[in-house]
């Protein structure tokens, strides 16, 4: 039997992964993320605490529960924390991968890492698997380092790279959209940048290729974003549109005056051919993802 162990299984893609894998029989499933408590039921699905920069921990419980599979949903993921905690990004981001590369390979389990379009420049997206990283933030060196330990430590691995990720969630950060419906549902101006340009994507794509590219076995690199390039400017008025909210509180800015801790890369997105032919994977355009957001919004009583 698949015995899969989850890291990170609070987060955003973390909850949809526990989601979509728990309940089938056929597969073991353990989930594990640095807090005590998990957001769902572990009366439901099988949770333990678990910090993957420590070492002696990340060692005991995987061979104890010696899975076949070990899937990092954990990692930290705002990229202006990490340019200012340099340190405890490393620990994370690329620490914590060593450390459950290490375990895997006393266990021969296989591991699946999502990594991110911040490994790139941003100067001449959309990118494909075999583009050259350049990475330009602290978050995008600290992720390609962390691809980096998994490509060259002999163990069966799958890198899912993926852009601006969004979705409902109990507990987590607020990703783009939420942040856009937030702000103006209380009226509050935004500023968003019209020339940062990328494919948003539904956590829900990202979910379906790492579960198929589990199912199939698949190893390698694999691009998965939305179907639709928009700037951040664009995807805050589609966002508010769509929710039936004030687009004129949306200020179109240059990324310049954002004054971001970190750079952005500008132009990014992805190739998704190999996903779609490899994974069958068909994204999402943006109109479908917020609309899976507004109905998920709904359920979770948040409308
Ligand atoms: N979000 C995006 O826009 C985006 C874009 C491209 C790629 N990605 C990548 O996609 C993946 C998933 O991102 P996400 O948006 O789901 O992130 P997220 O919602 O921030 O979830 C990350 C989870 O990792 C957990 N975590 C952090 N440090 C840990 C540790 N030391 N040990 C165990 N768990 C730890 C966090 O736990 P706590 O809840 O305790 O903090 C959090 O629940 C990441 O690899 C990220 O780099 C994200």
């Amino acid at each position: 039997m698949n015995r899969i162990l989850i890291c990170g299984s609070n987060g955003l893609f973390g909850q949809r992964l526990a989601l979509m894998l728990s309940p089938q029989t056929e597969y073991e499933v353990l989930n594990t993320s640095r807090k005590r408590s998990f957001v769902f039921d572990d009366r439901l699905f099988d949770y333990t605490q678990l910090d993957i920069t420590k070492k002696g921990d990340v060692k005991s419980l995987v061979s104890s529960f010696h899975p076949t599979t070990i899937i990092n949903a954990a990692a930290a993921a705002d990229v202006d924390w990490c340019e200012l905690h340099r340190e405890d990004a490393w620990k994370i981001n690329v620490v914590g991968v060593e450390n459950l590369i290490e375990a895997a390979r006393k266990v021969g389990a296989r591991l699946i890492h999502i990594s991110t379009d911040y490994i790139f420049d941003g100067t001449h997206g959309p990118y494909s698997e075999d583009d050259k990283p350049n990475p330009i933030s602290y978050y995008g060196k600290s992720k390609l380092a962390s691809e980096n330990a998994i490509r060259i430590a002999g163990i069966p691995y799958t890198i899912f790279r993926t852009i601006v990720l969004y979705g409902h969630g109990i507990g987590i950060r607020d990703n783009f959209p939420l942040w856009v419906v937030k702000n103006l549902r209380a009226c509050r101006t935004i500023h968003c940048s019209e020339d940062q340009f990328s494919n948003p994507t539904h956590v829900n794509d990202l979910a379906f290729a790492a579960v198929k590219g589990f199912e199939l076995n698949r190893e390698g690199i694999y691009h998965i974003c939305g179907r639709e390039r928009v700037s951040r400017f664009q995807f805050a008025v589609r966002t508010a549109e769509l929710f039936g909210l004030d687009t004129g509180l949306i200020q179109r800015v240059k990324s310049s005056d954002l004054n971001q801790t970190a750079p952005r890369p500008l132009v990014t997105g992805f190739v998704t051919l190999k996903a779609q032919t490899e994974l069958g994977l068909h994204p999402m355009d943006i109109s479908q993802g917020l609309t899976v957001l507004k109905r998920e919004l709904q359920g979770a009583g948040r409308n």
